[in-house]
């Protein structure tokens, strides 16, 4: 019988450290009411400093494994998505693994940003179709606050992230009809790679890291706010309308669209395009910010708390961001 991947569990963690807009008027020149009418963002979560992105993703972990009713025991496969890894190498998949006393189990780290989640998805369920594994584990976390500019030359970016991490149990099923992903598509241009990026240090140096790269600033995160609008508001649309059409599935049908919580105002402008009523987009990051791979997990993970997203719902996921990649996924939670 054909093999498909159903999420059997799901969850999320973010630190409990609370970081207001006005408490990032004490320490930059901005103010709350730019940062809202640019982002939508409130407030975002900061982790204590010794806190690692492993940690947070060690409980979103054990969260989702709780909500499958799975022990460590159970993983095959555990798959990681960051762009703020504990160390340059090796990645997150292994610490996680070792963190959670797995077994040694394979442990595969994903580098596409924003869009990390999503590539994640569509790996685990290939690796579950095609019999390799029964039960992976998914993990998108972030730990922006170790990385950000703390100050008036960092505004730009340090207002809009966040830490968090959200994880999902994902389990072979047989059920065609029943609860499961149905597909994905996935896309990238890295012609766009210098607009959304920390440009060093990296082994296009020689030497790869030198003092000078932080004296100059390149090793603070850059992004060209304008570029990355104009692409993420067409490009979220358009990926959405190519996952539906790849199911024969239309707007109307879908229960929920998930989309990256990337900012308040392409998220709206993507609602509209689509013509969607806002019940029906889900919107956290005026409490998280953007916490990048972890946004979509985290940001299903509630809804489904809510009671957004029920069994049996249909729900895209769809996500923009770094590189530039993009991409959906369908699935019937
Ligand atoms: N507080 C106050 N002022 C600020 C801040 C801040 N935090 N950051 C920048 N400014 C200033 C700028 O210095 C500039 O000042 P100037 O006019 O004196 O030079 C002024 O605000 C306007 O700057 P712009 O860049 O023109 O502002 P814009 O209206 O384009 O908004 C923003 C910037 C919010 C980044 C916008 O371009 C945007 O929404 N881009 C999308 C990018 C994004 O949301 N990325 C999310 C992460 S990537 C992803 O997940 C896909």
């Amino acid at each position: 019988m054909t093999r498909f991947t159903r999420i059997a569990g799901i969850g999320h963690y973010v630190p409990p450290g609370v970081v207001t807009n006005h408490d990032l008027e004490a320490v930059m020149d901005t103010s709350d009411a730019w940062i809202q009418e640019r982002s939508g963002i409130r407030e975002r979560r900061h982790a204590e400093p010794g806190v690692t992105c492993t940690d947070l993703a060690a409980h979103a972990a054990r969260a989702a494994l709780a909500d499958a009713g799975w022990t460590a025991g159970d993983v095959q496969f555990v798959i990681f998505a960051t762009l703020s890894p504990d160390l340059y190498f090796p990645g997150n998949g292994v610490l996680l693994q070792h963190q959670l006393g797995l077994g040694e189990v394979g442990a595969l780290d994903i580098r596409t940003q924003c869009t990390g989640f999503v590539y994640g998805l569509s790996a685990a369920d290939a690796y579950v179709r095609m019999g390799m594994y029964d039960r992976v584990l998914l993990v998108g976390a972030e730990l922006h606050s170790a990385g950000l500019q703390m100050n008036t030359a960092g505004r730009d970016t340090a207002v809009l992230f966040g830490d968090g991490a959200g994880a999902v149990c994902l389990e072979v099923t047989r059920d065609e009809r029943g609860s499961r992903l149905l597909g994905h598509r996935l896309h990238s241009n890295g012609k766009y790679a210098p607009e959304l990026c920390i440009k060093k240090p990296g082994a296009a140096n020689r030497p790869w890291i030198a003092k000078e790269m932080i004296d100059e600033g390149t090793t603070n995160p850059y992004m060209n706010g304008r570029e990355v609008f104009k692409h993420a508001i067409t490009k979220f649309p358009d990926v959405i309308g190519e996952v539906l059409n790849d199911y024969c599935v239309t707007l109307d049908q879908l229960t929920l669209l998930v989309p990256h919580q990337a900012n308040l105002r392409i998220t709206e402008a993507v609602r509209k395009r689509l013509e969607l009523p806002e019940d029906r987009v889900y919107s956290n990051i005026q409490r998280y910010g953007n916490t990048t791979a972890g946004s979509i997990p985290i940001a299903l993970s509630e809804a489904v708390k809510e009671g957004k997203v029920k069994r049996g719902d249909l729900v895209c996921l769809a996500a923009f961001g770094s590189g530039f990649t993009w991409g959906a996924t369908l699935l019937r939670y």
